[in-house]
């Protein structure tokens, strides 16, 4: 096996107005096959920002393998349904949890379980282009196949979403989440293997909170000032039709990355929020296939990190600009006191608008507060781990230099299970990415910290199996130091984490969360083993 990493730049038919070429691009889409839909060309600010609506339970059900436990139950059919992205663009077709998208808002609390029915009332055949070579993806298999996970929760693994445990149109799961962990931010969305990118394209995701008596005791903006903010990028045609690019090899459809030129908040194309003059609090997600976002605000003002994945950080992070890989979560305060009348613009790398909030003139009185101290974080110490394993983040060519495939310690999904974390031990995990791109990295399960970042030797590591460092440890950025459950593996960098293997025993997977990636290959169950000494 042959392993080289040229690089391609791409060629792109498109007028670079209309399409930002990517960063980087490896088997990417040939010139559009279709003109698709030029967001500059549309009025911008015209739609309200729309609220997902929360979800409501009205019966308990028996808990199951527990029926004398009942829990609250819910119902969440994926459908396929129509919705306007913008004031002057048709309705796109899309499938969603409630036929909505993003799906509605699951709010629980922590320490309270409740099960959820996933009900698949999809048609039978897909709208994007399935690629048979992948894996799960042969072409004896249905088309259309779809399974739930609720990403950042610490759920059994009958309940987890397993890739290979997708189901078909008019079939059916029910999940149960114990919500045995703090209050943060998570999501659910499609995990079927082989098509995830496509299922999670079309709008398979939605919001989940878990909260908890701490985090309602620091007074935080909350009620209709804490908003839900949910970001993904997509190409649409002229029709205003959902559009995913294709290779240019017929056979060989998957492309390795998608930056689509439309940016969706909560649904919507470059929406508008009106606001006053007081702090919000805004629960962000990157939903994208594999944009990461760099986000700021118009008018240079600072704001507030005050949480990450897997919940509250220890102290407000103060920020100009937020970076956010595929499937990471921040939780900001931004203050608007300061700009009564006037009008924000949040923006994604320095330039392109996202949306625009606009501040209404008439002061208002704001009793929620930004504590200067949010909760304790242990750190957990790096004697602790009772392993270290070096994983490698590996990208496979062809004989043309595009990319083959993504791997992770050169395994792919089918061969057998290397990593085995004992439950309730720690481990380090290595993340030694020898590609030219960055990999957010998430585990099922588990939350971890992230010990540093330290550039290495790629080529001498890979090649000739030495470790050579090229520069001192990094420590994680601040407001990357909290509990994670997915972390950027930048490139010709070791990223470790320092991982508490907690919850239950069995088996789960850890992935690219770039779904382009995690589709073909980047990808590996991993079995958590039921500890001897228990
Ligand atoms: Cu967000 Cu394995 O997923
Ligand atoms: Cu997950
Ligand atoms: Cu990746």
């Amino acid at each position: 096996m042959s392993i080289t990493r040229r690089k391609f730049l791409q060629q792109s038919g498109m007028a670079a107005a209309a399409i930002m070429l990517p960063q980087h691009s490896h088997r990417s889409a040939p010139p559009m096959a279709r003109p698709v839909l030029d967001p500059n060309s549309l009025a911008p600010f015209v739609d309200p920002l729309p609220i997902p609506k929360v979800l409501h339970s009205t019966q308990l059900r028996p808990t199951p393998g527990n029926p004398a436990v009942k829990l609250p139950y819910y119902r969440l059919a994926m459908r396929q349904f129509q919705s306007k992205v913008h004031r002057d663009v048709k309705p796109t077709r899309f499938w969603g949890f409630d036929s909505s998208l993003p799906g509605p808002i699951i709010e629980s609390q922590s320490g309270k379980g409740i099960l959820v029915e996933w009900a698949n009332e999809l048609p039978t055949s897909h709208f994007l282009p399935i690629d048979h070579n992948l894996h799960g993806a042969d072409a004896d298999k249905p088309e259309v196949r779809t399974v739930v996970h609720l990403h950042g929760a610490k759920t059994m693994p009958e309940s987890d979403g397993y890739p290979e445990d997708w189901y078909v149109p008019g079939k059916s799961a029910v999940y149960h989440y114990p919500n045995e962990q703090d209050a943060a931010l998570l999501w659910y969305h499609d995990h079927a293997l082989g098509i995830n990118r496509l299922n999670v394209y079309a709008g398979l995701f939605g919001l989940f909170i878990i909260r908890d008596a701490a985090e309602d005791a620091l007074n935080l903006p909350r009620g209709r000032y804490e908003v839900p903010l949910v970001l993904c990028d997509r190409f649409f045609d002229l029709d205003g039709q959902l559009y995913y690019p294709v290779s240019q090899y017929p056979k060989f459809p998957w492309i390795s990355e998608l930056f689509g030129n439309a940016i969706l908040v909560n649904g919507k194309l470059l929406p508008y929020l009106d606001v006053e003059p007081r702090k919000y609090r805004f629960r962000v997600l990157n939903a994208a296939n594999g944009r990461f976002f760099h986000l700021s605000l118009s008018n240079g003002q600072n704001f507030h990190q005050i949480g990450t994945d897997q919940g509250l950080l220890s102290v407000p992070v103060p920020l100009k600009m937020l970076t956010l890989a595929p499937a990471e979560r921040a939780d900001l305060i931004i203050d608007f006191a300061d700009h009564a009348g006037g009008e924000v613009v949040l923006r994604n790398d320095s330039f392109s608008p996202v949306m625009q909030f606009r501040v209404a003139r008439k002061k208002v009185a704001d009793e929620s507060s930004l504590p200067s101290s949010l909760r304790v974080i242990p750190k957990i110490a790096e004697s602790q781990a009772v392993a270290t394993r070096n994983l490698m983040l590996v990208e496979i060519d062809d004989l043309r230099g595009d990319t083959a495939s993504l791997l992770l310690n050169n395994a792919h999904w089918k061969d057998p299970i290397t990593e085995t974390p004992a439950l309730n031990s720690v481990e380090i995990w290595n993340l030694m990415n020898v590609t030219d791109d960055a990999h957010p990295i998430h585990l099922h399960l588990v939350r971890f910290q992230i010990l540093d970042r330290r550039r290495f030797d790629t080529f001498a590591y890979q090649n000739q199996n030495i470790l050579r460092y090229r520069g001192e440890p990094v420590p994680p950025e601040p407001n990357e130091a909290g509990w994670k459950d997915t972390v950027r593996a930048d490139p010709g960098m070791i990223t470790r984490i320092i991982i508490p293997f907690q919850g239950y025993p069995g088996r789960y997977v850890w992935h690219c969360h770039i779904l382009e990636h995690e589709d073909n290959e980047m990808m590996r169950p991993y079995e958590v083993e039921a500890s001897l000494r228990a």
